[in-house]
């Protein structure tokens, strides 16, 4: 982060946060159970690791389920996705601001006038966003596999999105209606997020929680995740057009961007990747991410014909 933008952000905080800031903290994470990291607190790790912590420049083994996969979930806690409905998530800058404050080291600091508040005591600022108009959404990706150890990067494909996140506390996820049942052990899910790059500096967040679709009636399975590509309108960088033969479409790996290690997007400070348009994410539950969802799929480019979708498979709205 260069250090005009480092002094914006910390002047921000010191003017509309001072009071606030022993208590609260900036950052936002997907708070459930069934999350890698649930009890972590600033004094787990050498360094403060909370699942809110933003992950930037770490080497794989740090930002990878945010270093957390020492850290499981008790069994039997299991975050549910119902196939062809909505799951509602808990989004919160500290464990406090949400349902499971309990265990909080600060105990209960949701606001009673507000139950949507992020983070209740400070400005959105603090979260990473300078109002509804600067939001660039966050996503639910998913690995067929109950053994987390064993997930790769390229194994998660996003099955949802939201493109109006961080804006509240509780935040819907559609599930895909065509999402085929887990594994004995249930599946593994995490949660992905990059903020506007107008409101902080360059980073990612991922919150790894155990899952497992319910009520599933298709047994097609997803298809293998690409990397997503940047296609939409993006008048931020001059780009007036958006490119849509330059999409990946279908089933599409989370952005892992900023990291010391494994990255599979390569752009620049303040050109980060979002979970929207600009990189083929509808809002939404992400309906063709299945191996029978296209009829013609061809390799994304500038000039690359569309693809065409799969119009005999069984449509189930969702
Ligand atoms: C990332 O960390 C390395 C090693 O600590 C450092 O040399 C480099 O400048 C850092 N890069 C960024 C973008 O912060
Ligand atoms: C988190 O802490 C609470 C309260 O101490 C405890 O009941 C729960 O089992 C802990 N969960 C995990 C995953 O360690
Ligand atoms: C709680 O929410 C209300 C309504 O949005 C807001 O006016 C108030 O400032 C919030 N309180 C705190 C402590 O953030
Ligand atoms: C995003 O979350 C908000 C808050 O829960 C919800 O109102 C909205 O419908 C969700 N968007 C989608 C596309 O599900
Ligand atoms: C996942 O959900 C299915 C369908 O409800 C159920 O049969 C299975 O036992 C669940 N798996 C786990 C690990 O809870
Ligand atoms: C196409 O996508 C690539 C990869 O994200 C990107 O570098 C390039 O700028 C995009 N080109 C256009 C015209 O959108
Ligand atoms: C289209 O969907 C049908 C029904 O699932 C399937 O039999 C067919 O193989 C699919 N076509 C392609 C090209 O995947």
């Amino acid at each position: 982060m260069s250090s005009s933008r480092l002094f914006t952000l910390f002047s921000a905080a010191a003017l509309v946060g001072l009071q606030f800031l022993p208590t609260v903290t900036s950052h936002v994470a997907m708070w459930h159970p069934s999350m890698w990291g649930f009890n972590v607190t600033e004094q787990t790790f050498p360094y403060d690791n909370r699942p809110v912590s933003p992950l930037i420049n770490y080497t794989f083994e740090q930002w990878w389920f945010h270093g957390h996969l020492d850290h499981p979930p008790n069994d039997g806690d299991i975050f549910q996705l119902p196939a062809g409905q909505a799951a509602t998530t808990e989004l919160g800058c500290n464990k406090g601001a949400t349902t499971f404050f309990a265990s909080s080291e600060g105990g209960d600091i949701r606001n009673a006038s507000n139950p949507n508040d992020v983070c209740p005591g400070s400005q959105p600022d603090e979260y990473h966003t300078r109002g509804f108009d600067d939001l660039t959404g966050c996503a639910l990706a998913i690995a067929y596999n109950s053994d987390a150890t064993q997930v790769k990067p390229e194994d998660f494909t996003v099955f949802s999105v939201n493109q109006t996140c961080v804006w509240t506390r509780f935040t819907d996820f559609q599930v895909p209606a065509r999402m085929p049942a887990c594994p004995p052990g249930g599946c593994t899910c995490a949660w992905f997020w990059i903020h506007s790059p107008d409101s902080g500096g360059e980073q990612n967040y991922m919150n790894g929680f155990k899952c497992n679709v319910t009520g599933s009636t298709s047994s097609v399975a997803l298809a293998t995740p690409k990397v997503p590509r940047r296609c939409g309108a993006d008048s931020a960088n001059g780009k007036w057009h958006a490119s849509p033969g330059n999409c990946t479409y279908g089933a599409k790996q989370p952005f892992y961007w900023f990291q010391a290690e494994d990255n599979n997007m390569f752009e620049g400070t303040y050109a980060p990747p979002f979970y929207t348009d600009l990189y083929g994410f509808k809002d939404g539950q992400q309906d063709d991410i299945f191996e029978d969802s296209y009829s013609f799929l061809p390799d994304p480019s500038p000039t690359a014909p569309l693809p065409v979708l799969n119009t005999t498979e069984p449509i189930l709205l969702g």
